[in-house]
């Protein structure tokens, strides 16, 4: 008799954000006169800009012909795209990062749930609490988190580094040593960044003790601040410790098309048992094995897609579609400081995050938000124990329909 794989069953719930898209759909269908604003998922809603189009009919026609036309992708990427990821993203800041330690992929969601496959089932996992819920799932789904408390609402086994008001939503070093440490900057979802100096404690740390630092920079161009990195490898030695990953969902607006990267340096090894003896494995080597089986690379269209983002024209357009976000953000901060509500983010990231009135738990908030405002956004809770009693709101709105939510906020 087959069996299942009991790990996921030990998942509460479904997914976050389709338990929230199923308690709107309930919602909207018993109210089908109200206007609902979604400021929950943080799903872009401008379109992708001319410089992206352009590159994507051309593409397209190139597959129209028997001598421009691309059949399977190259494994790890194609070569324009992960040299224009490598001098732009990287090397241009000053960090030394090569064309070929870039992989590309369909998005840094699913990047960011399948990079624990390729490290043992007995590595713990530290994460930042509240946190992006993919990289506990997985964790979960691997088998690696222990038992649930659905008191506490904790795995047994991942250490949670609370971020709190009381620290400034900022994850101080554990006091267990983790063999896996996930940090997201700018933070999803409390919006909060990390300064150079104390991204490089977290690079120093992971040295000494030995662990892999997976650093999500899905947010990084909201950056504004100038002591703010881009990358986490603009710390010195992190090309012994870290793994980054890229998204270009948030900066172009691929939440529909899906691309992003991983970034494994060769530098990152480790002492293991191989066929041939005990020696230096890299980790870039089992990502790399794990993608020519698994995958068979984003499609060409897209990857000359992402290309474009780097062109002149592509990296002012996007730039304007950051600003355009940004505006709803400080639009969304004001204004909900006006209402007399506690805030923060929203000033390097595309995420407000904010504490719920009158003590309501998070999920009571969204209730009554839905309820009396029509305005969807997601519970702090969902994102972990430490989010109860806060609320995250998106920027990626319409301007009109951001600035509808907040008046709607404020009259309540
Ligand atoms: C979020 O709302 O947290 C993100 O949009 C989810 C994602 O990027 O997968």
């Amino acid at each position: 008799m087959f069996k299942l794989n009991e790990d996921y069953l030990k998942l509460p719930g479904s997914y976050l954000f389709s338990n929230i898209a199923k308690k709107v759909s309930a919602y909207q269908a018993e109210h089908p006169e109200k206007e609902i604003i979604r400021l929950g998922i943080g799903d872009v809603t401008q379109p992708l800009c001319p410089a992206v189009i352009d590159a994507l009919h051309k593409a397209v026609d190139e597959m129209a012909s028997a001598e421009t036309f691309h059949g399977y992708a190259p494994d790890l990427g194609y070569e324009f795209l992960r040299s224009a990821m490598a001098q732009n993203d990287f090397q241009a800041r000053g960090c030394d990062i090569a064309a070929d330690e870039i992989f590309i992929s369909d998005g840094a969601k699913s990047d960011s749930a399948n990079i624990q496959e390729i490290f043992d089932k007995n590595c713990k996992i530290a994460v930042c609490d509240p946190v992006y819920p993919v990289y506990v799932d997985s964790n979960v789904m691997a088998g690696r988190t222990g038992e649930y408390n659905f008191d506490t609402e904790v795995w047994s086994n991942v250490i949670y580094m609370p971020c709190t008001a009381e620290n400034g939503f900022a994850p101080e070093l554990p006091a267990e040593i983790p063999d896996l440490i996930y940090l997201c900057f700018p933070n999803n979802p409390t919006g909060a960044t990390i300064s150079k100096e104390k991204l490089q404690e977290w690079v120093d740390y992971a040295n000494k003790v030995g662990a892999v630092i997976i650093y999500d920079a899905a947010y990084e161009a909201y950056i504004s601040d100038s002591d703010v990195p881009h990358s986490v490898f603009e710390c010195e030695g992190a090309r012994t410790c870290a793994i980054e990953l890229r998204s270009f969902s948030k900066n172009a607006g691929f939440t529909g098309t899906r691309l992003g990267a991983t970034v494994i340096p060769h530098d990152l090894k480790v002492k293991t048992n191989t066929y041939d003896g005990y020696k230096d494995v890299e980790v870039h080597s089992l990502w790399a094995r794990r993608h020519g089986t698994k995958y068979n690379g984003a499609p060409y269209i897209i990857q000359k897609a992402g290309e474009a983002v780097y062109s002149a024209e592509g990296q002012k357009q996007i730039k304007e579609q950051v600003a355009y976000y940004m505006k709803n953000a400080s639009y969304i901060l004001e204004g909900l400081k006006e209402a007399g509500y506690t805030v923060s983010g929203g000033k390097n990231a595309p995420y407000i995050w904010l504490r719920t009135p009158d003590n309501m738990t998070s999920w009571e908030f969204f209730d009554y938000l839905l309820d009396k405002a029509g305005v969807v956004g997601t519970p702090g809770s969902g994102f972990g124990p430490s989010g109860e009693h806060y609320f995250r709101l998106t920027a990626f709105g319409s301007y009109e329909n951001t600035v509808k939510a907040v008046d709607r906020i404020k009259a309540l």
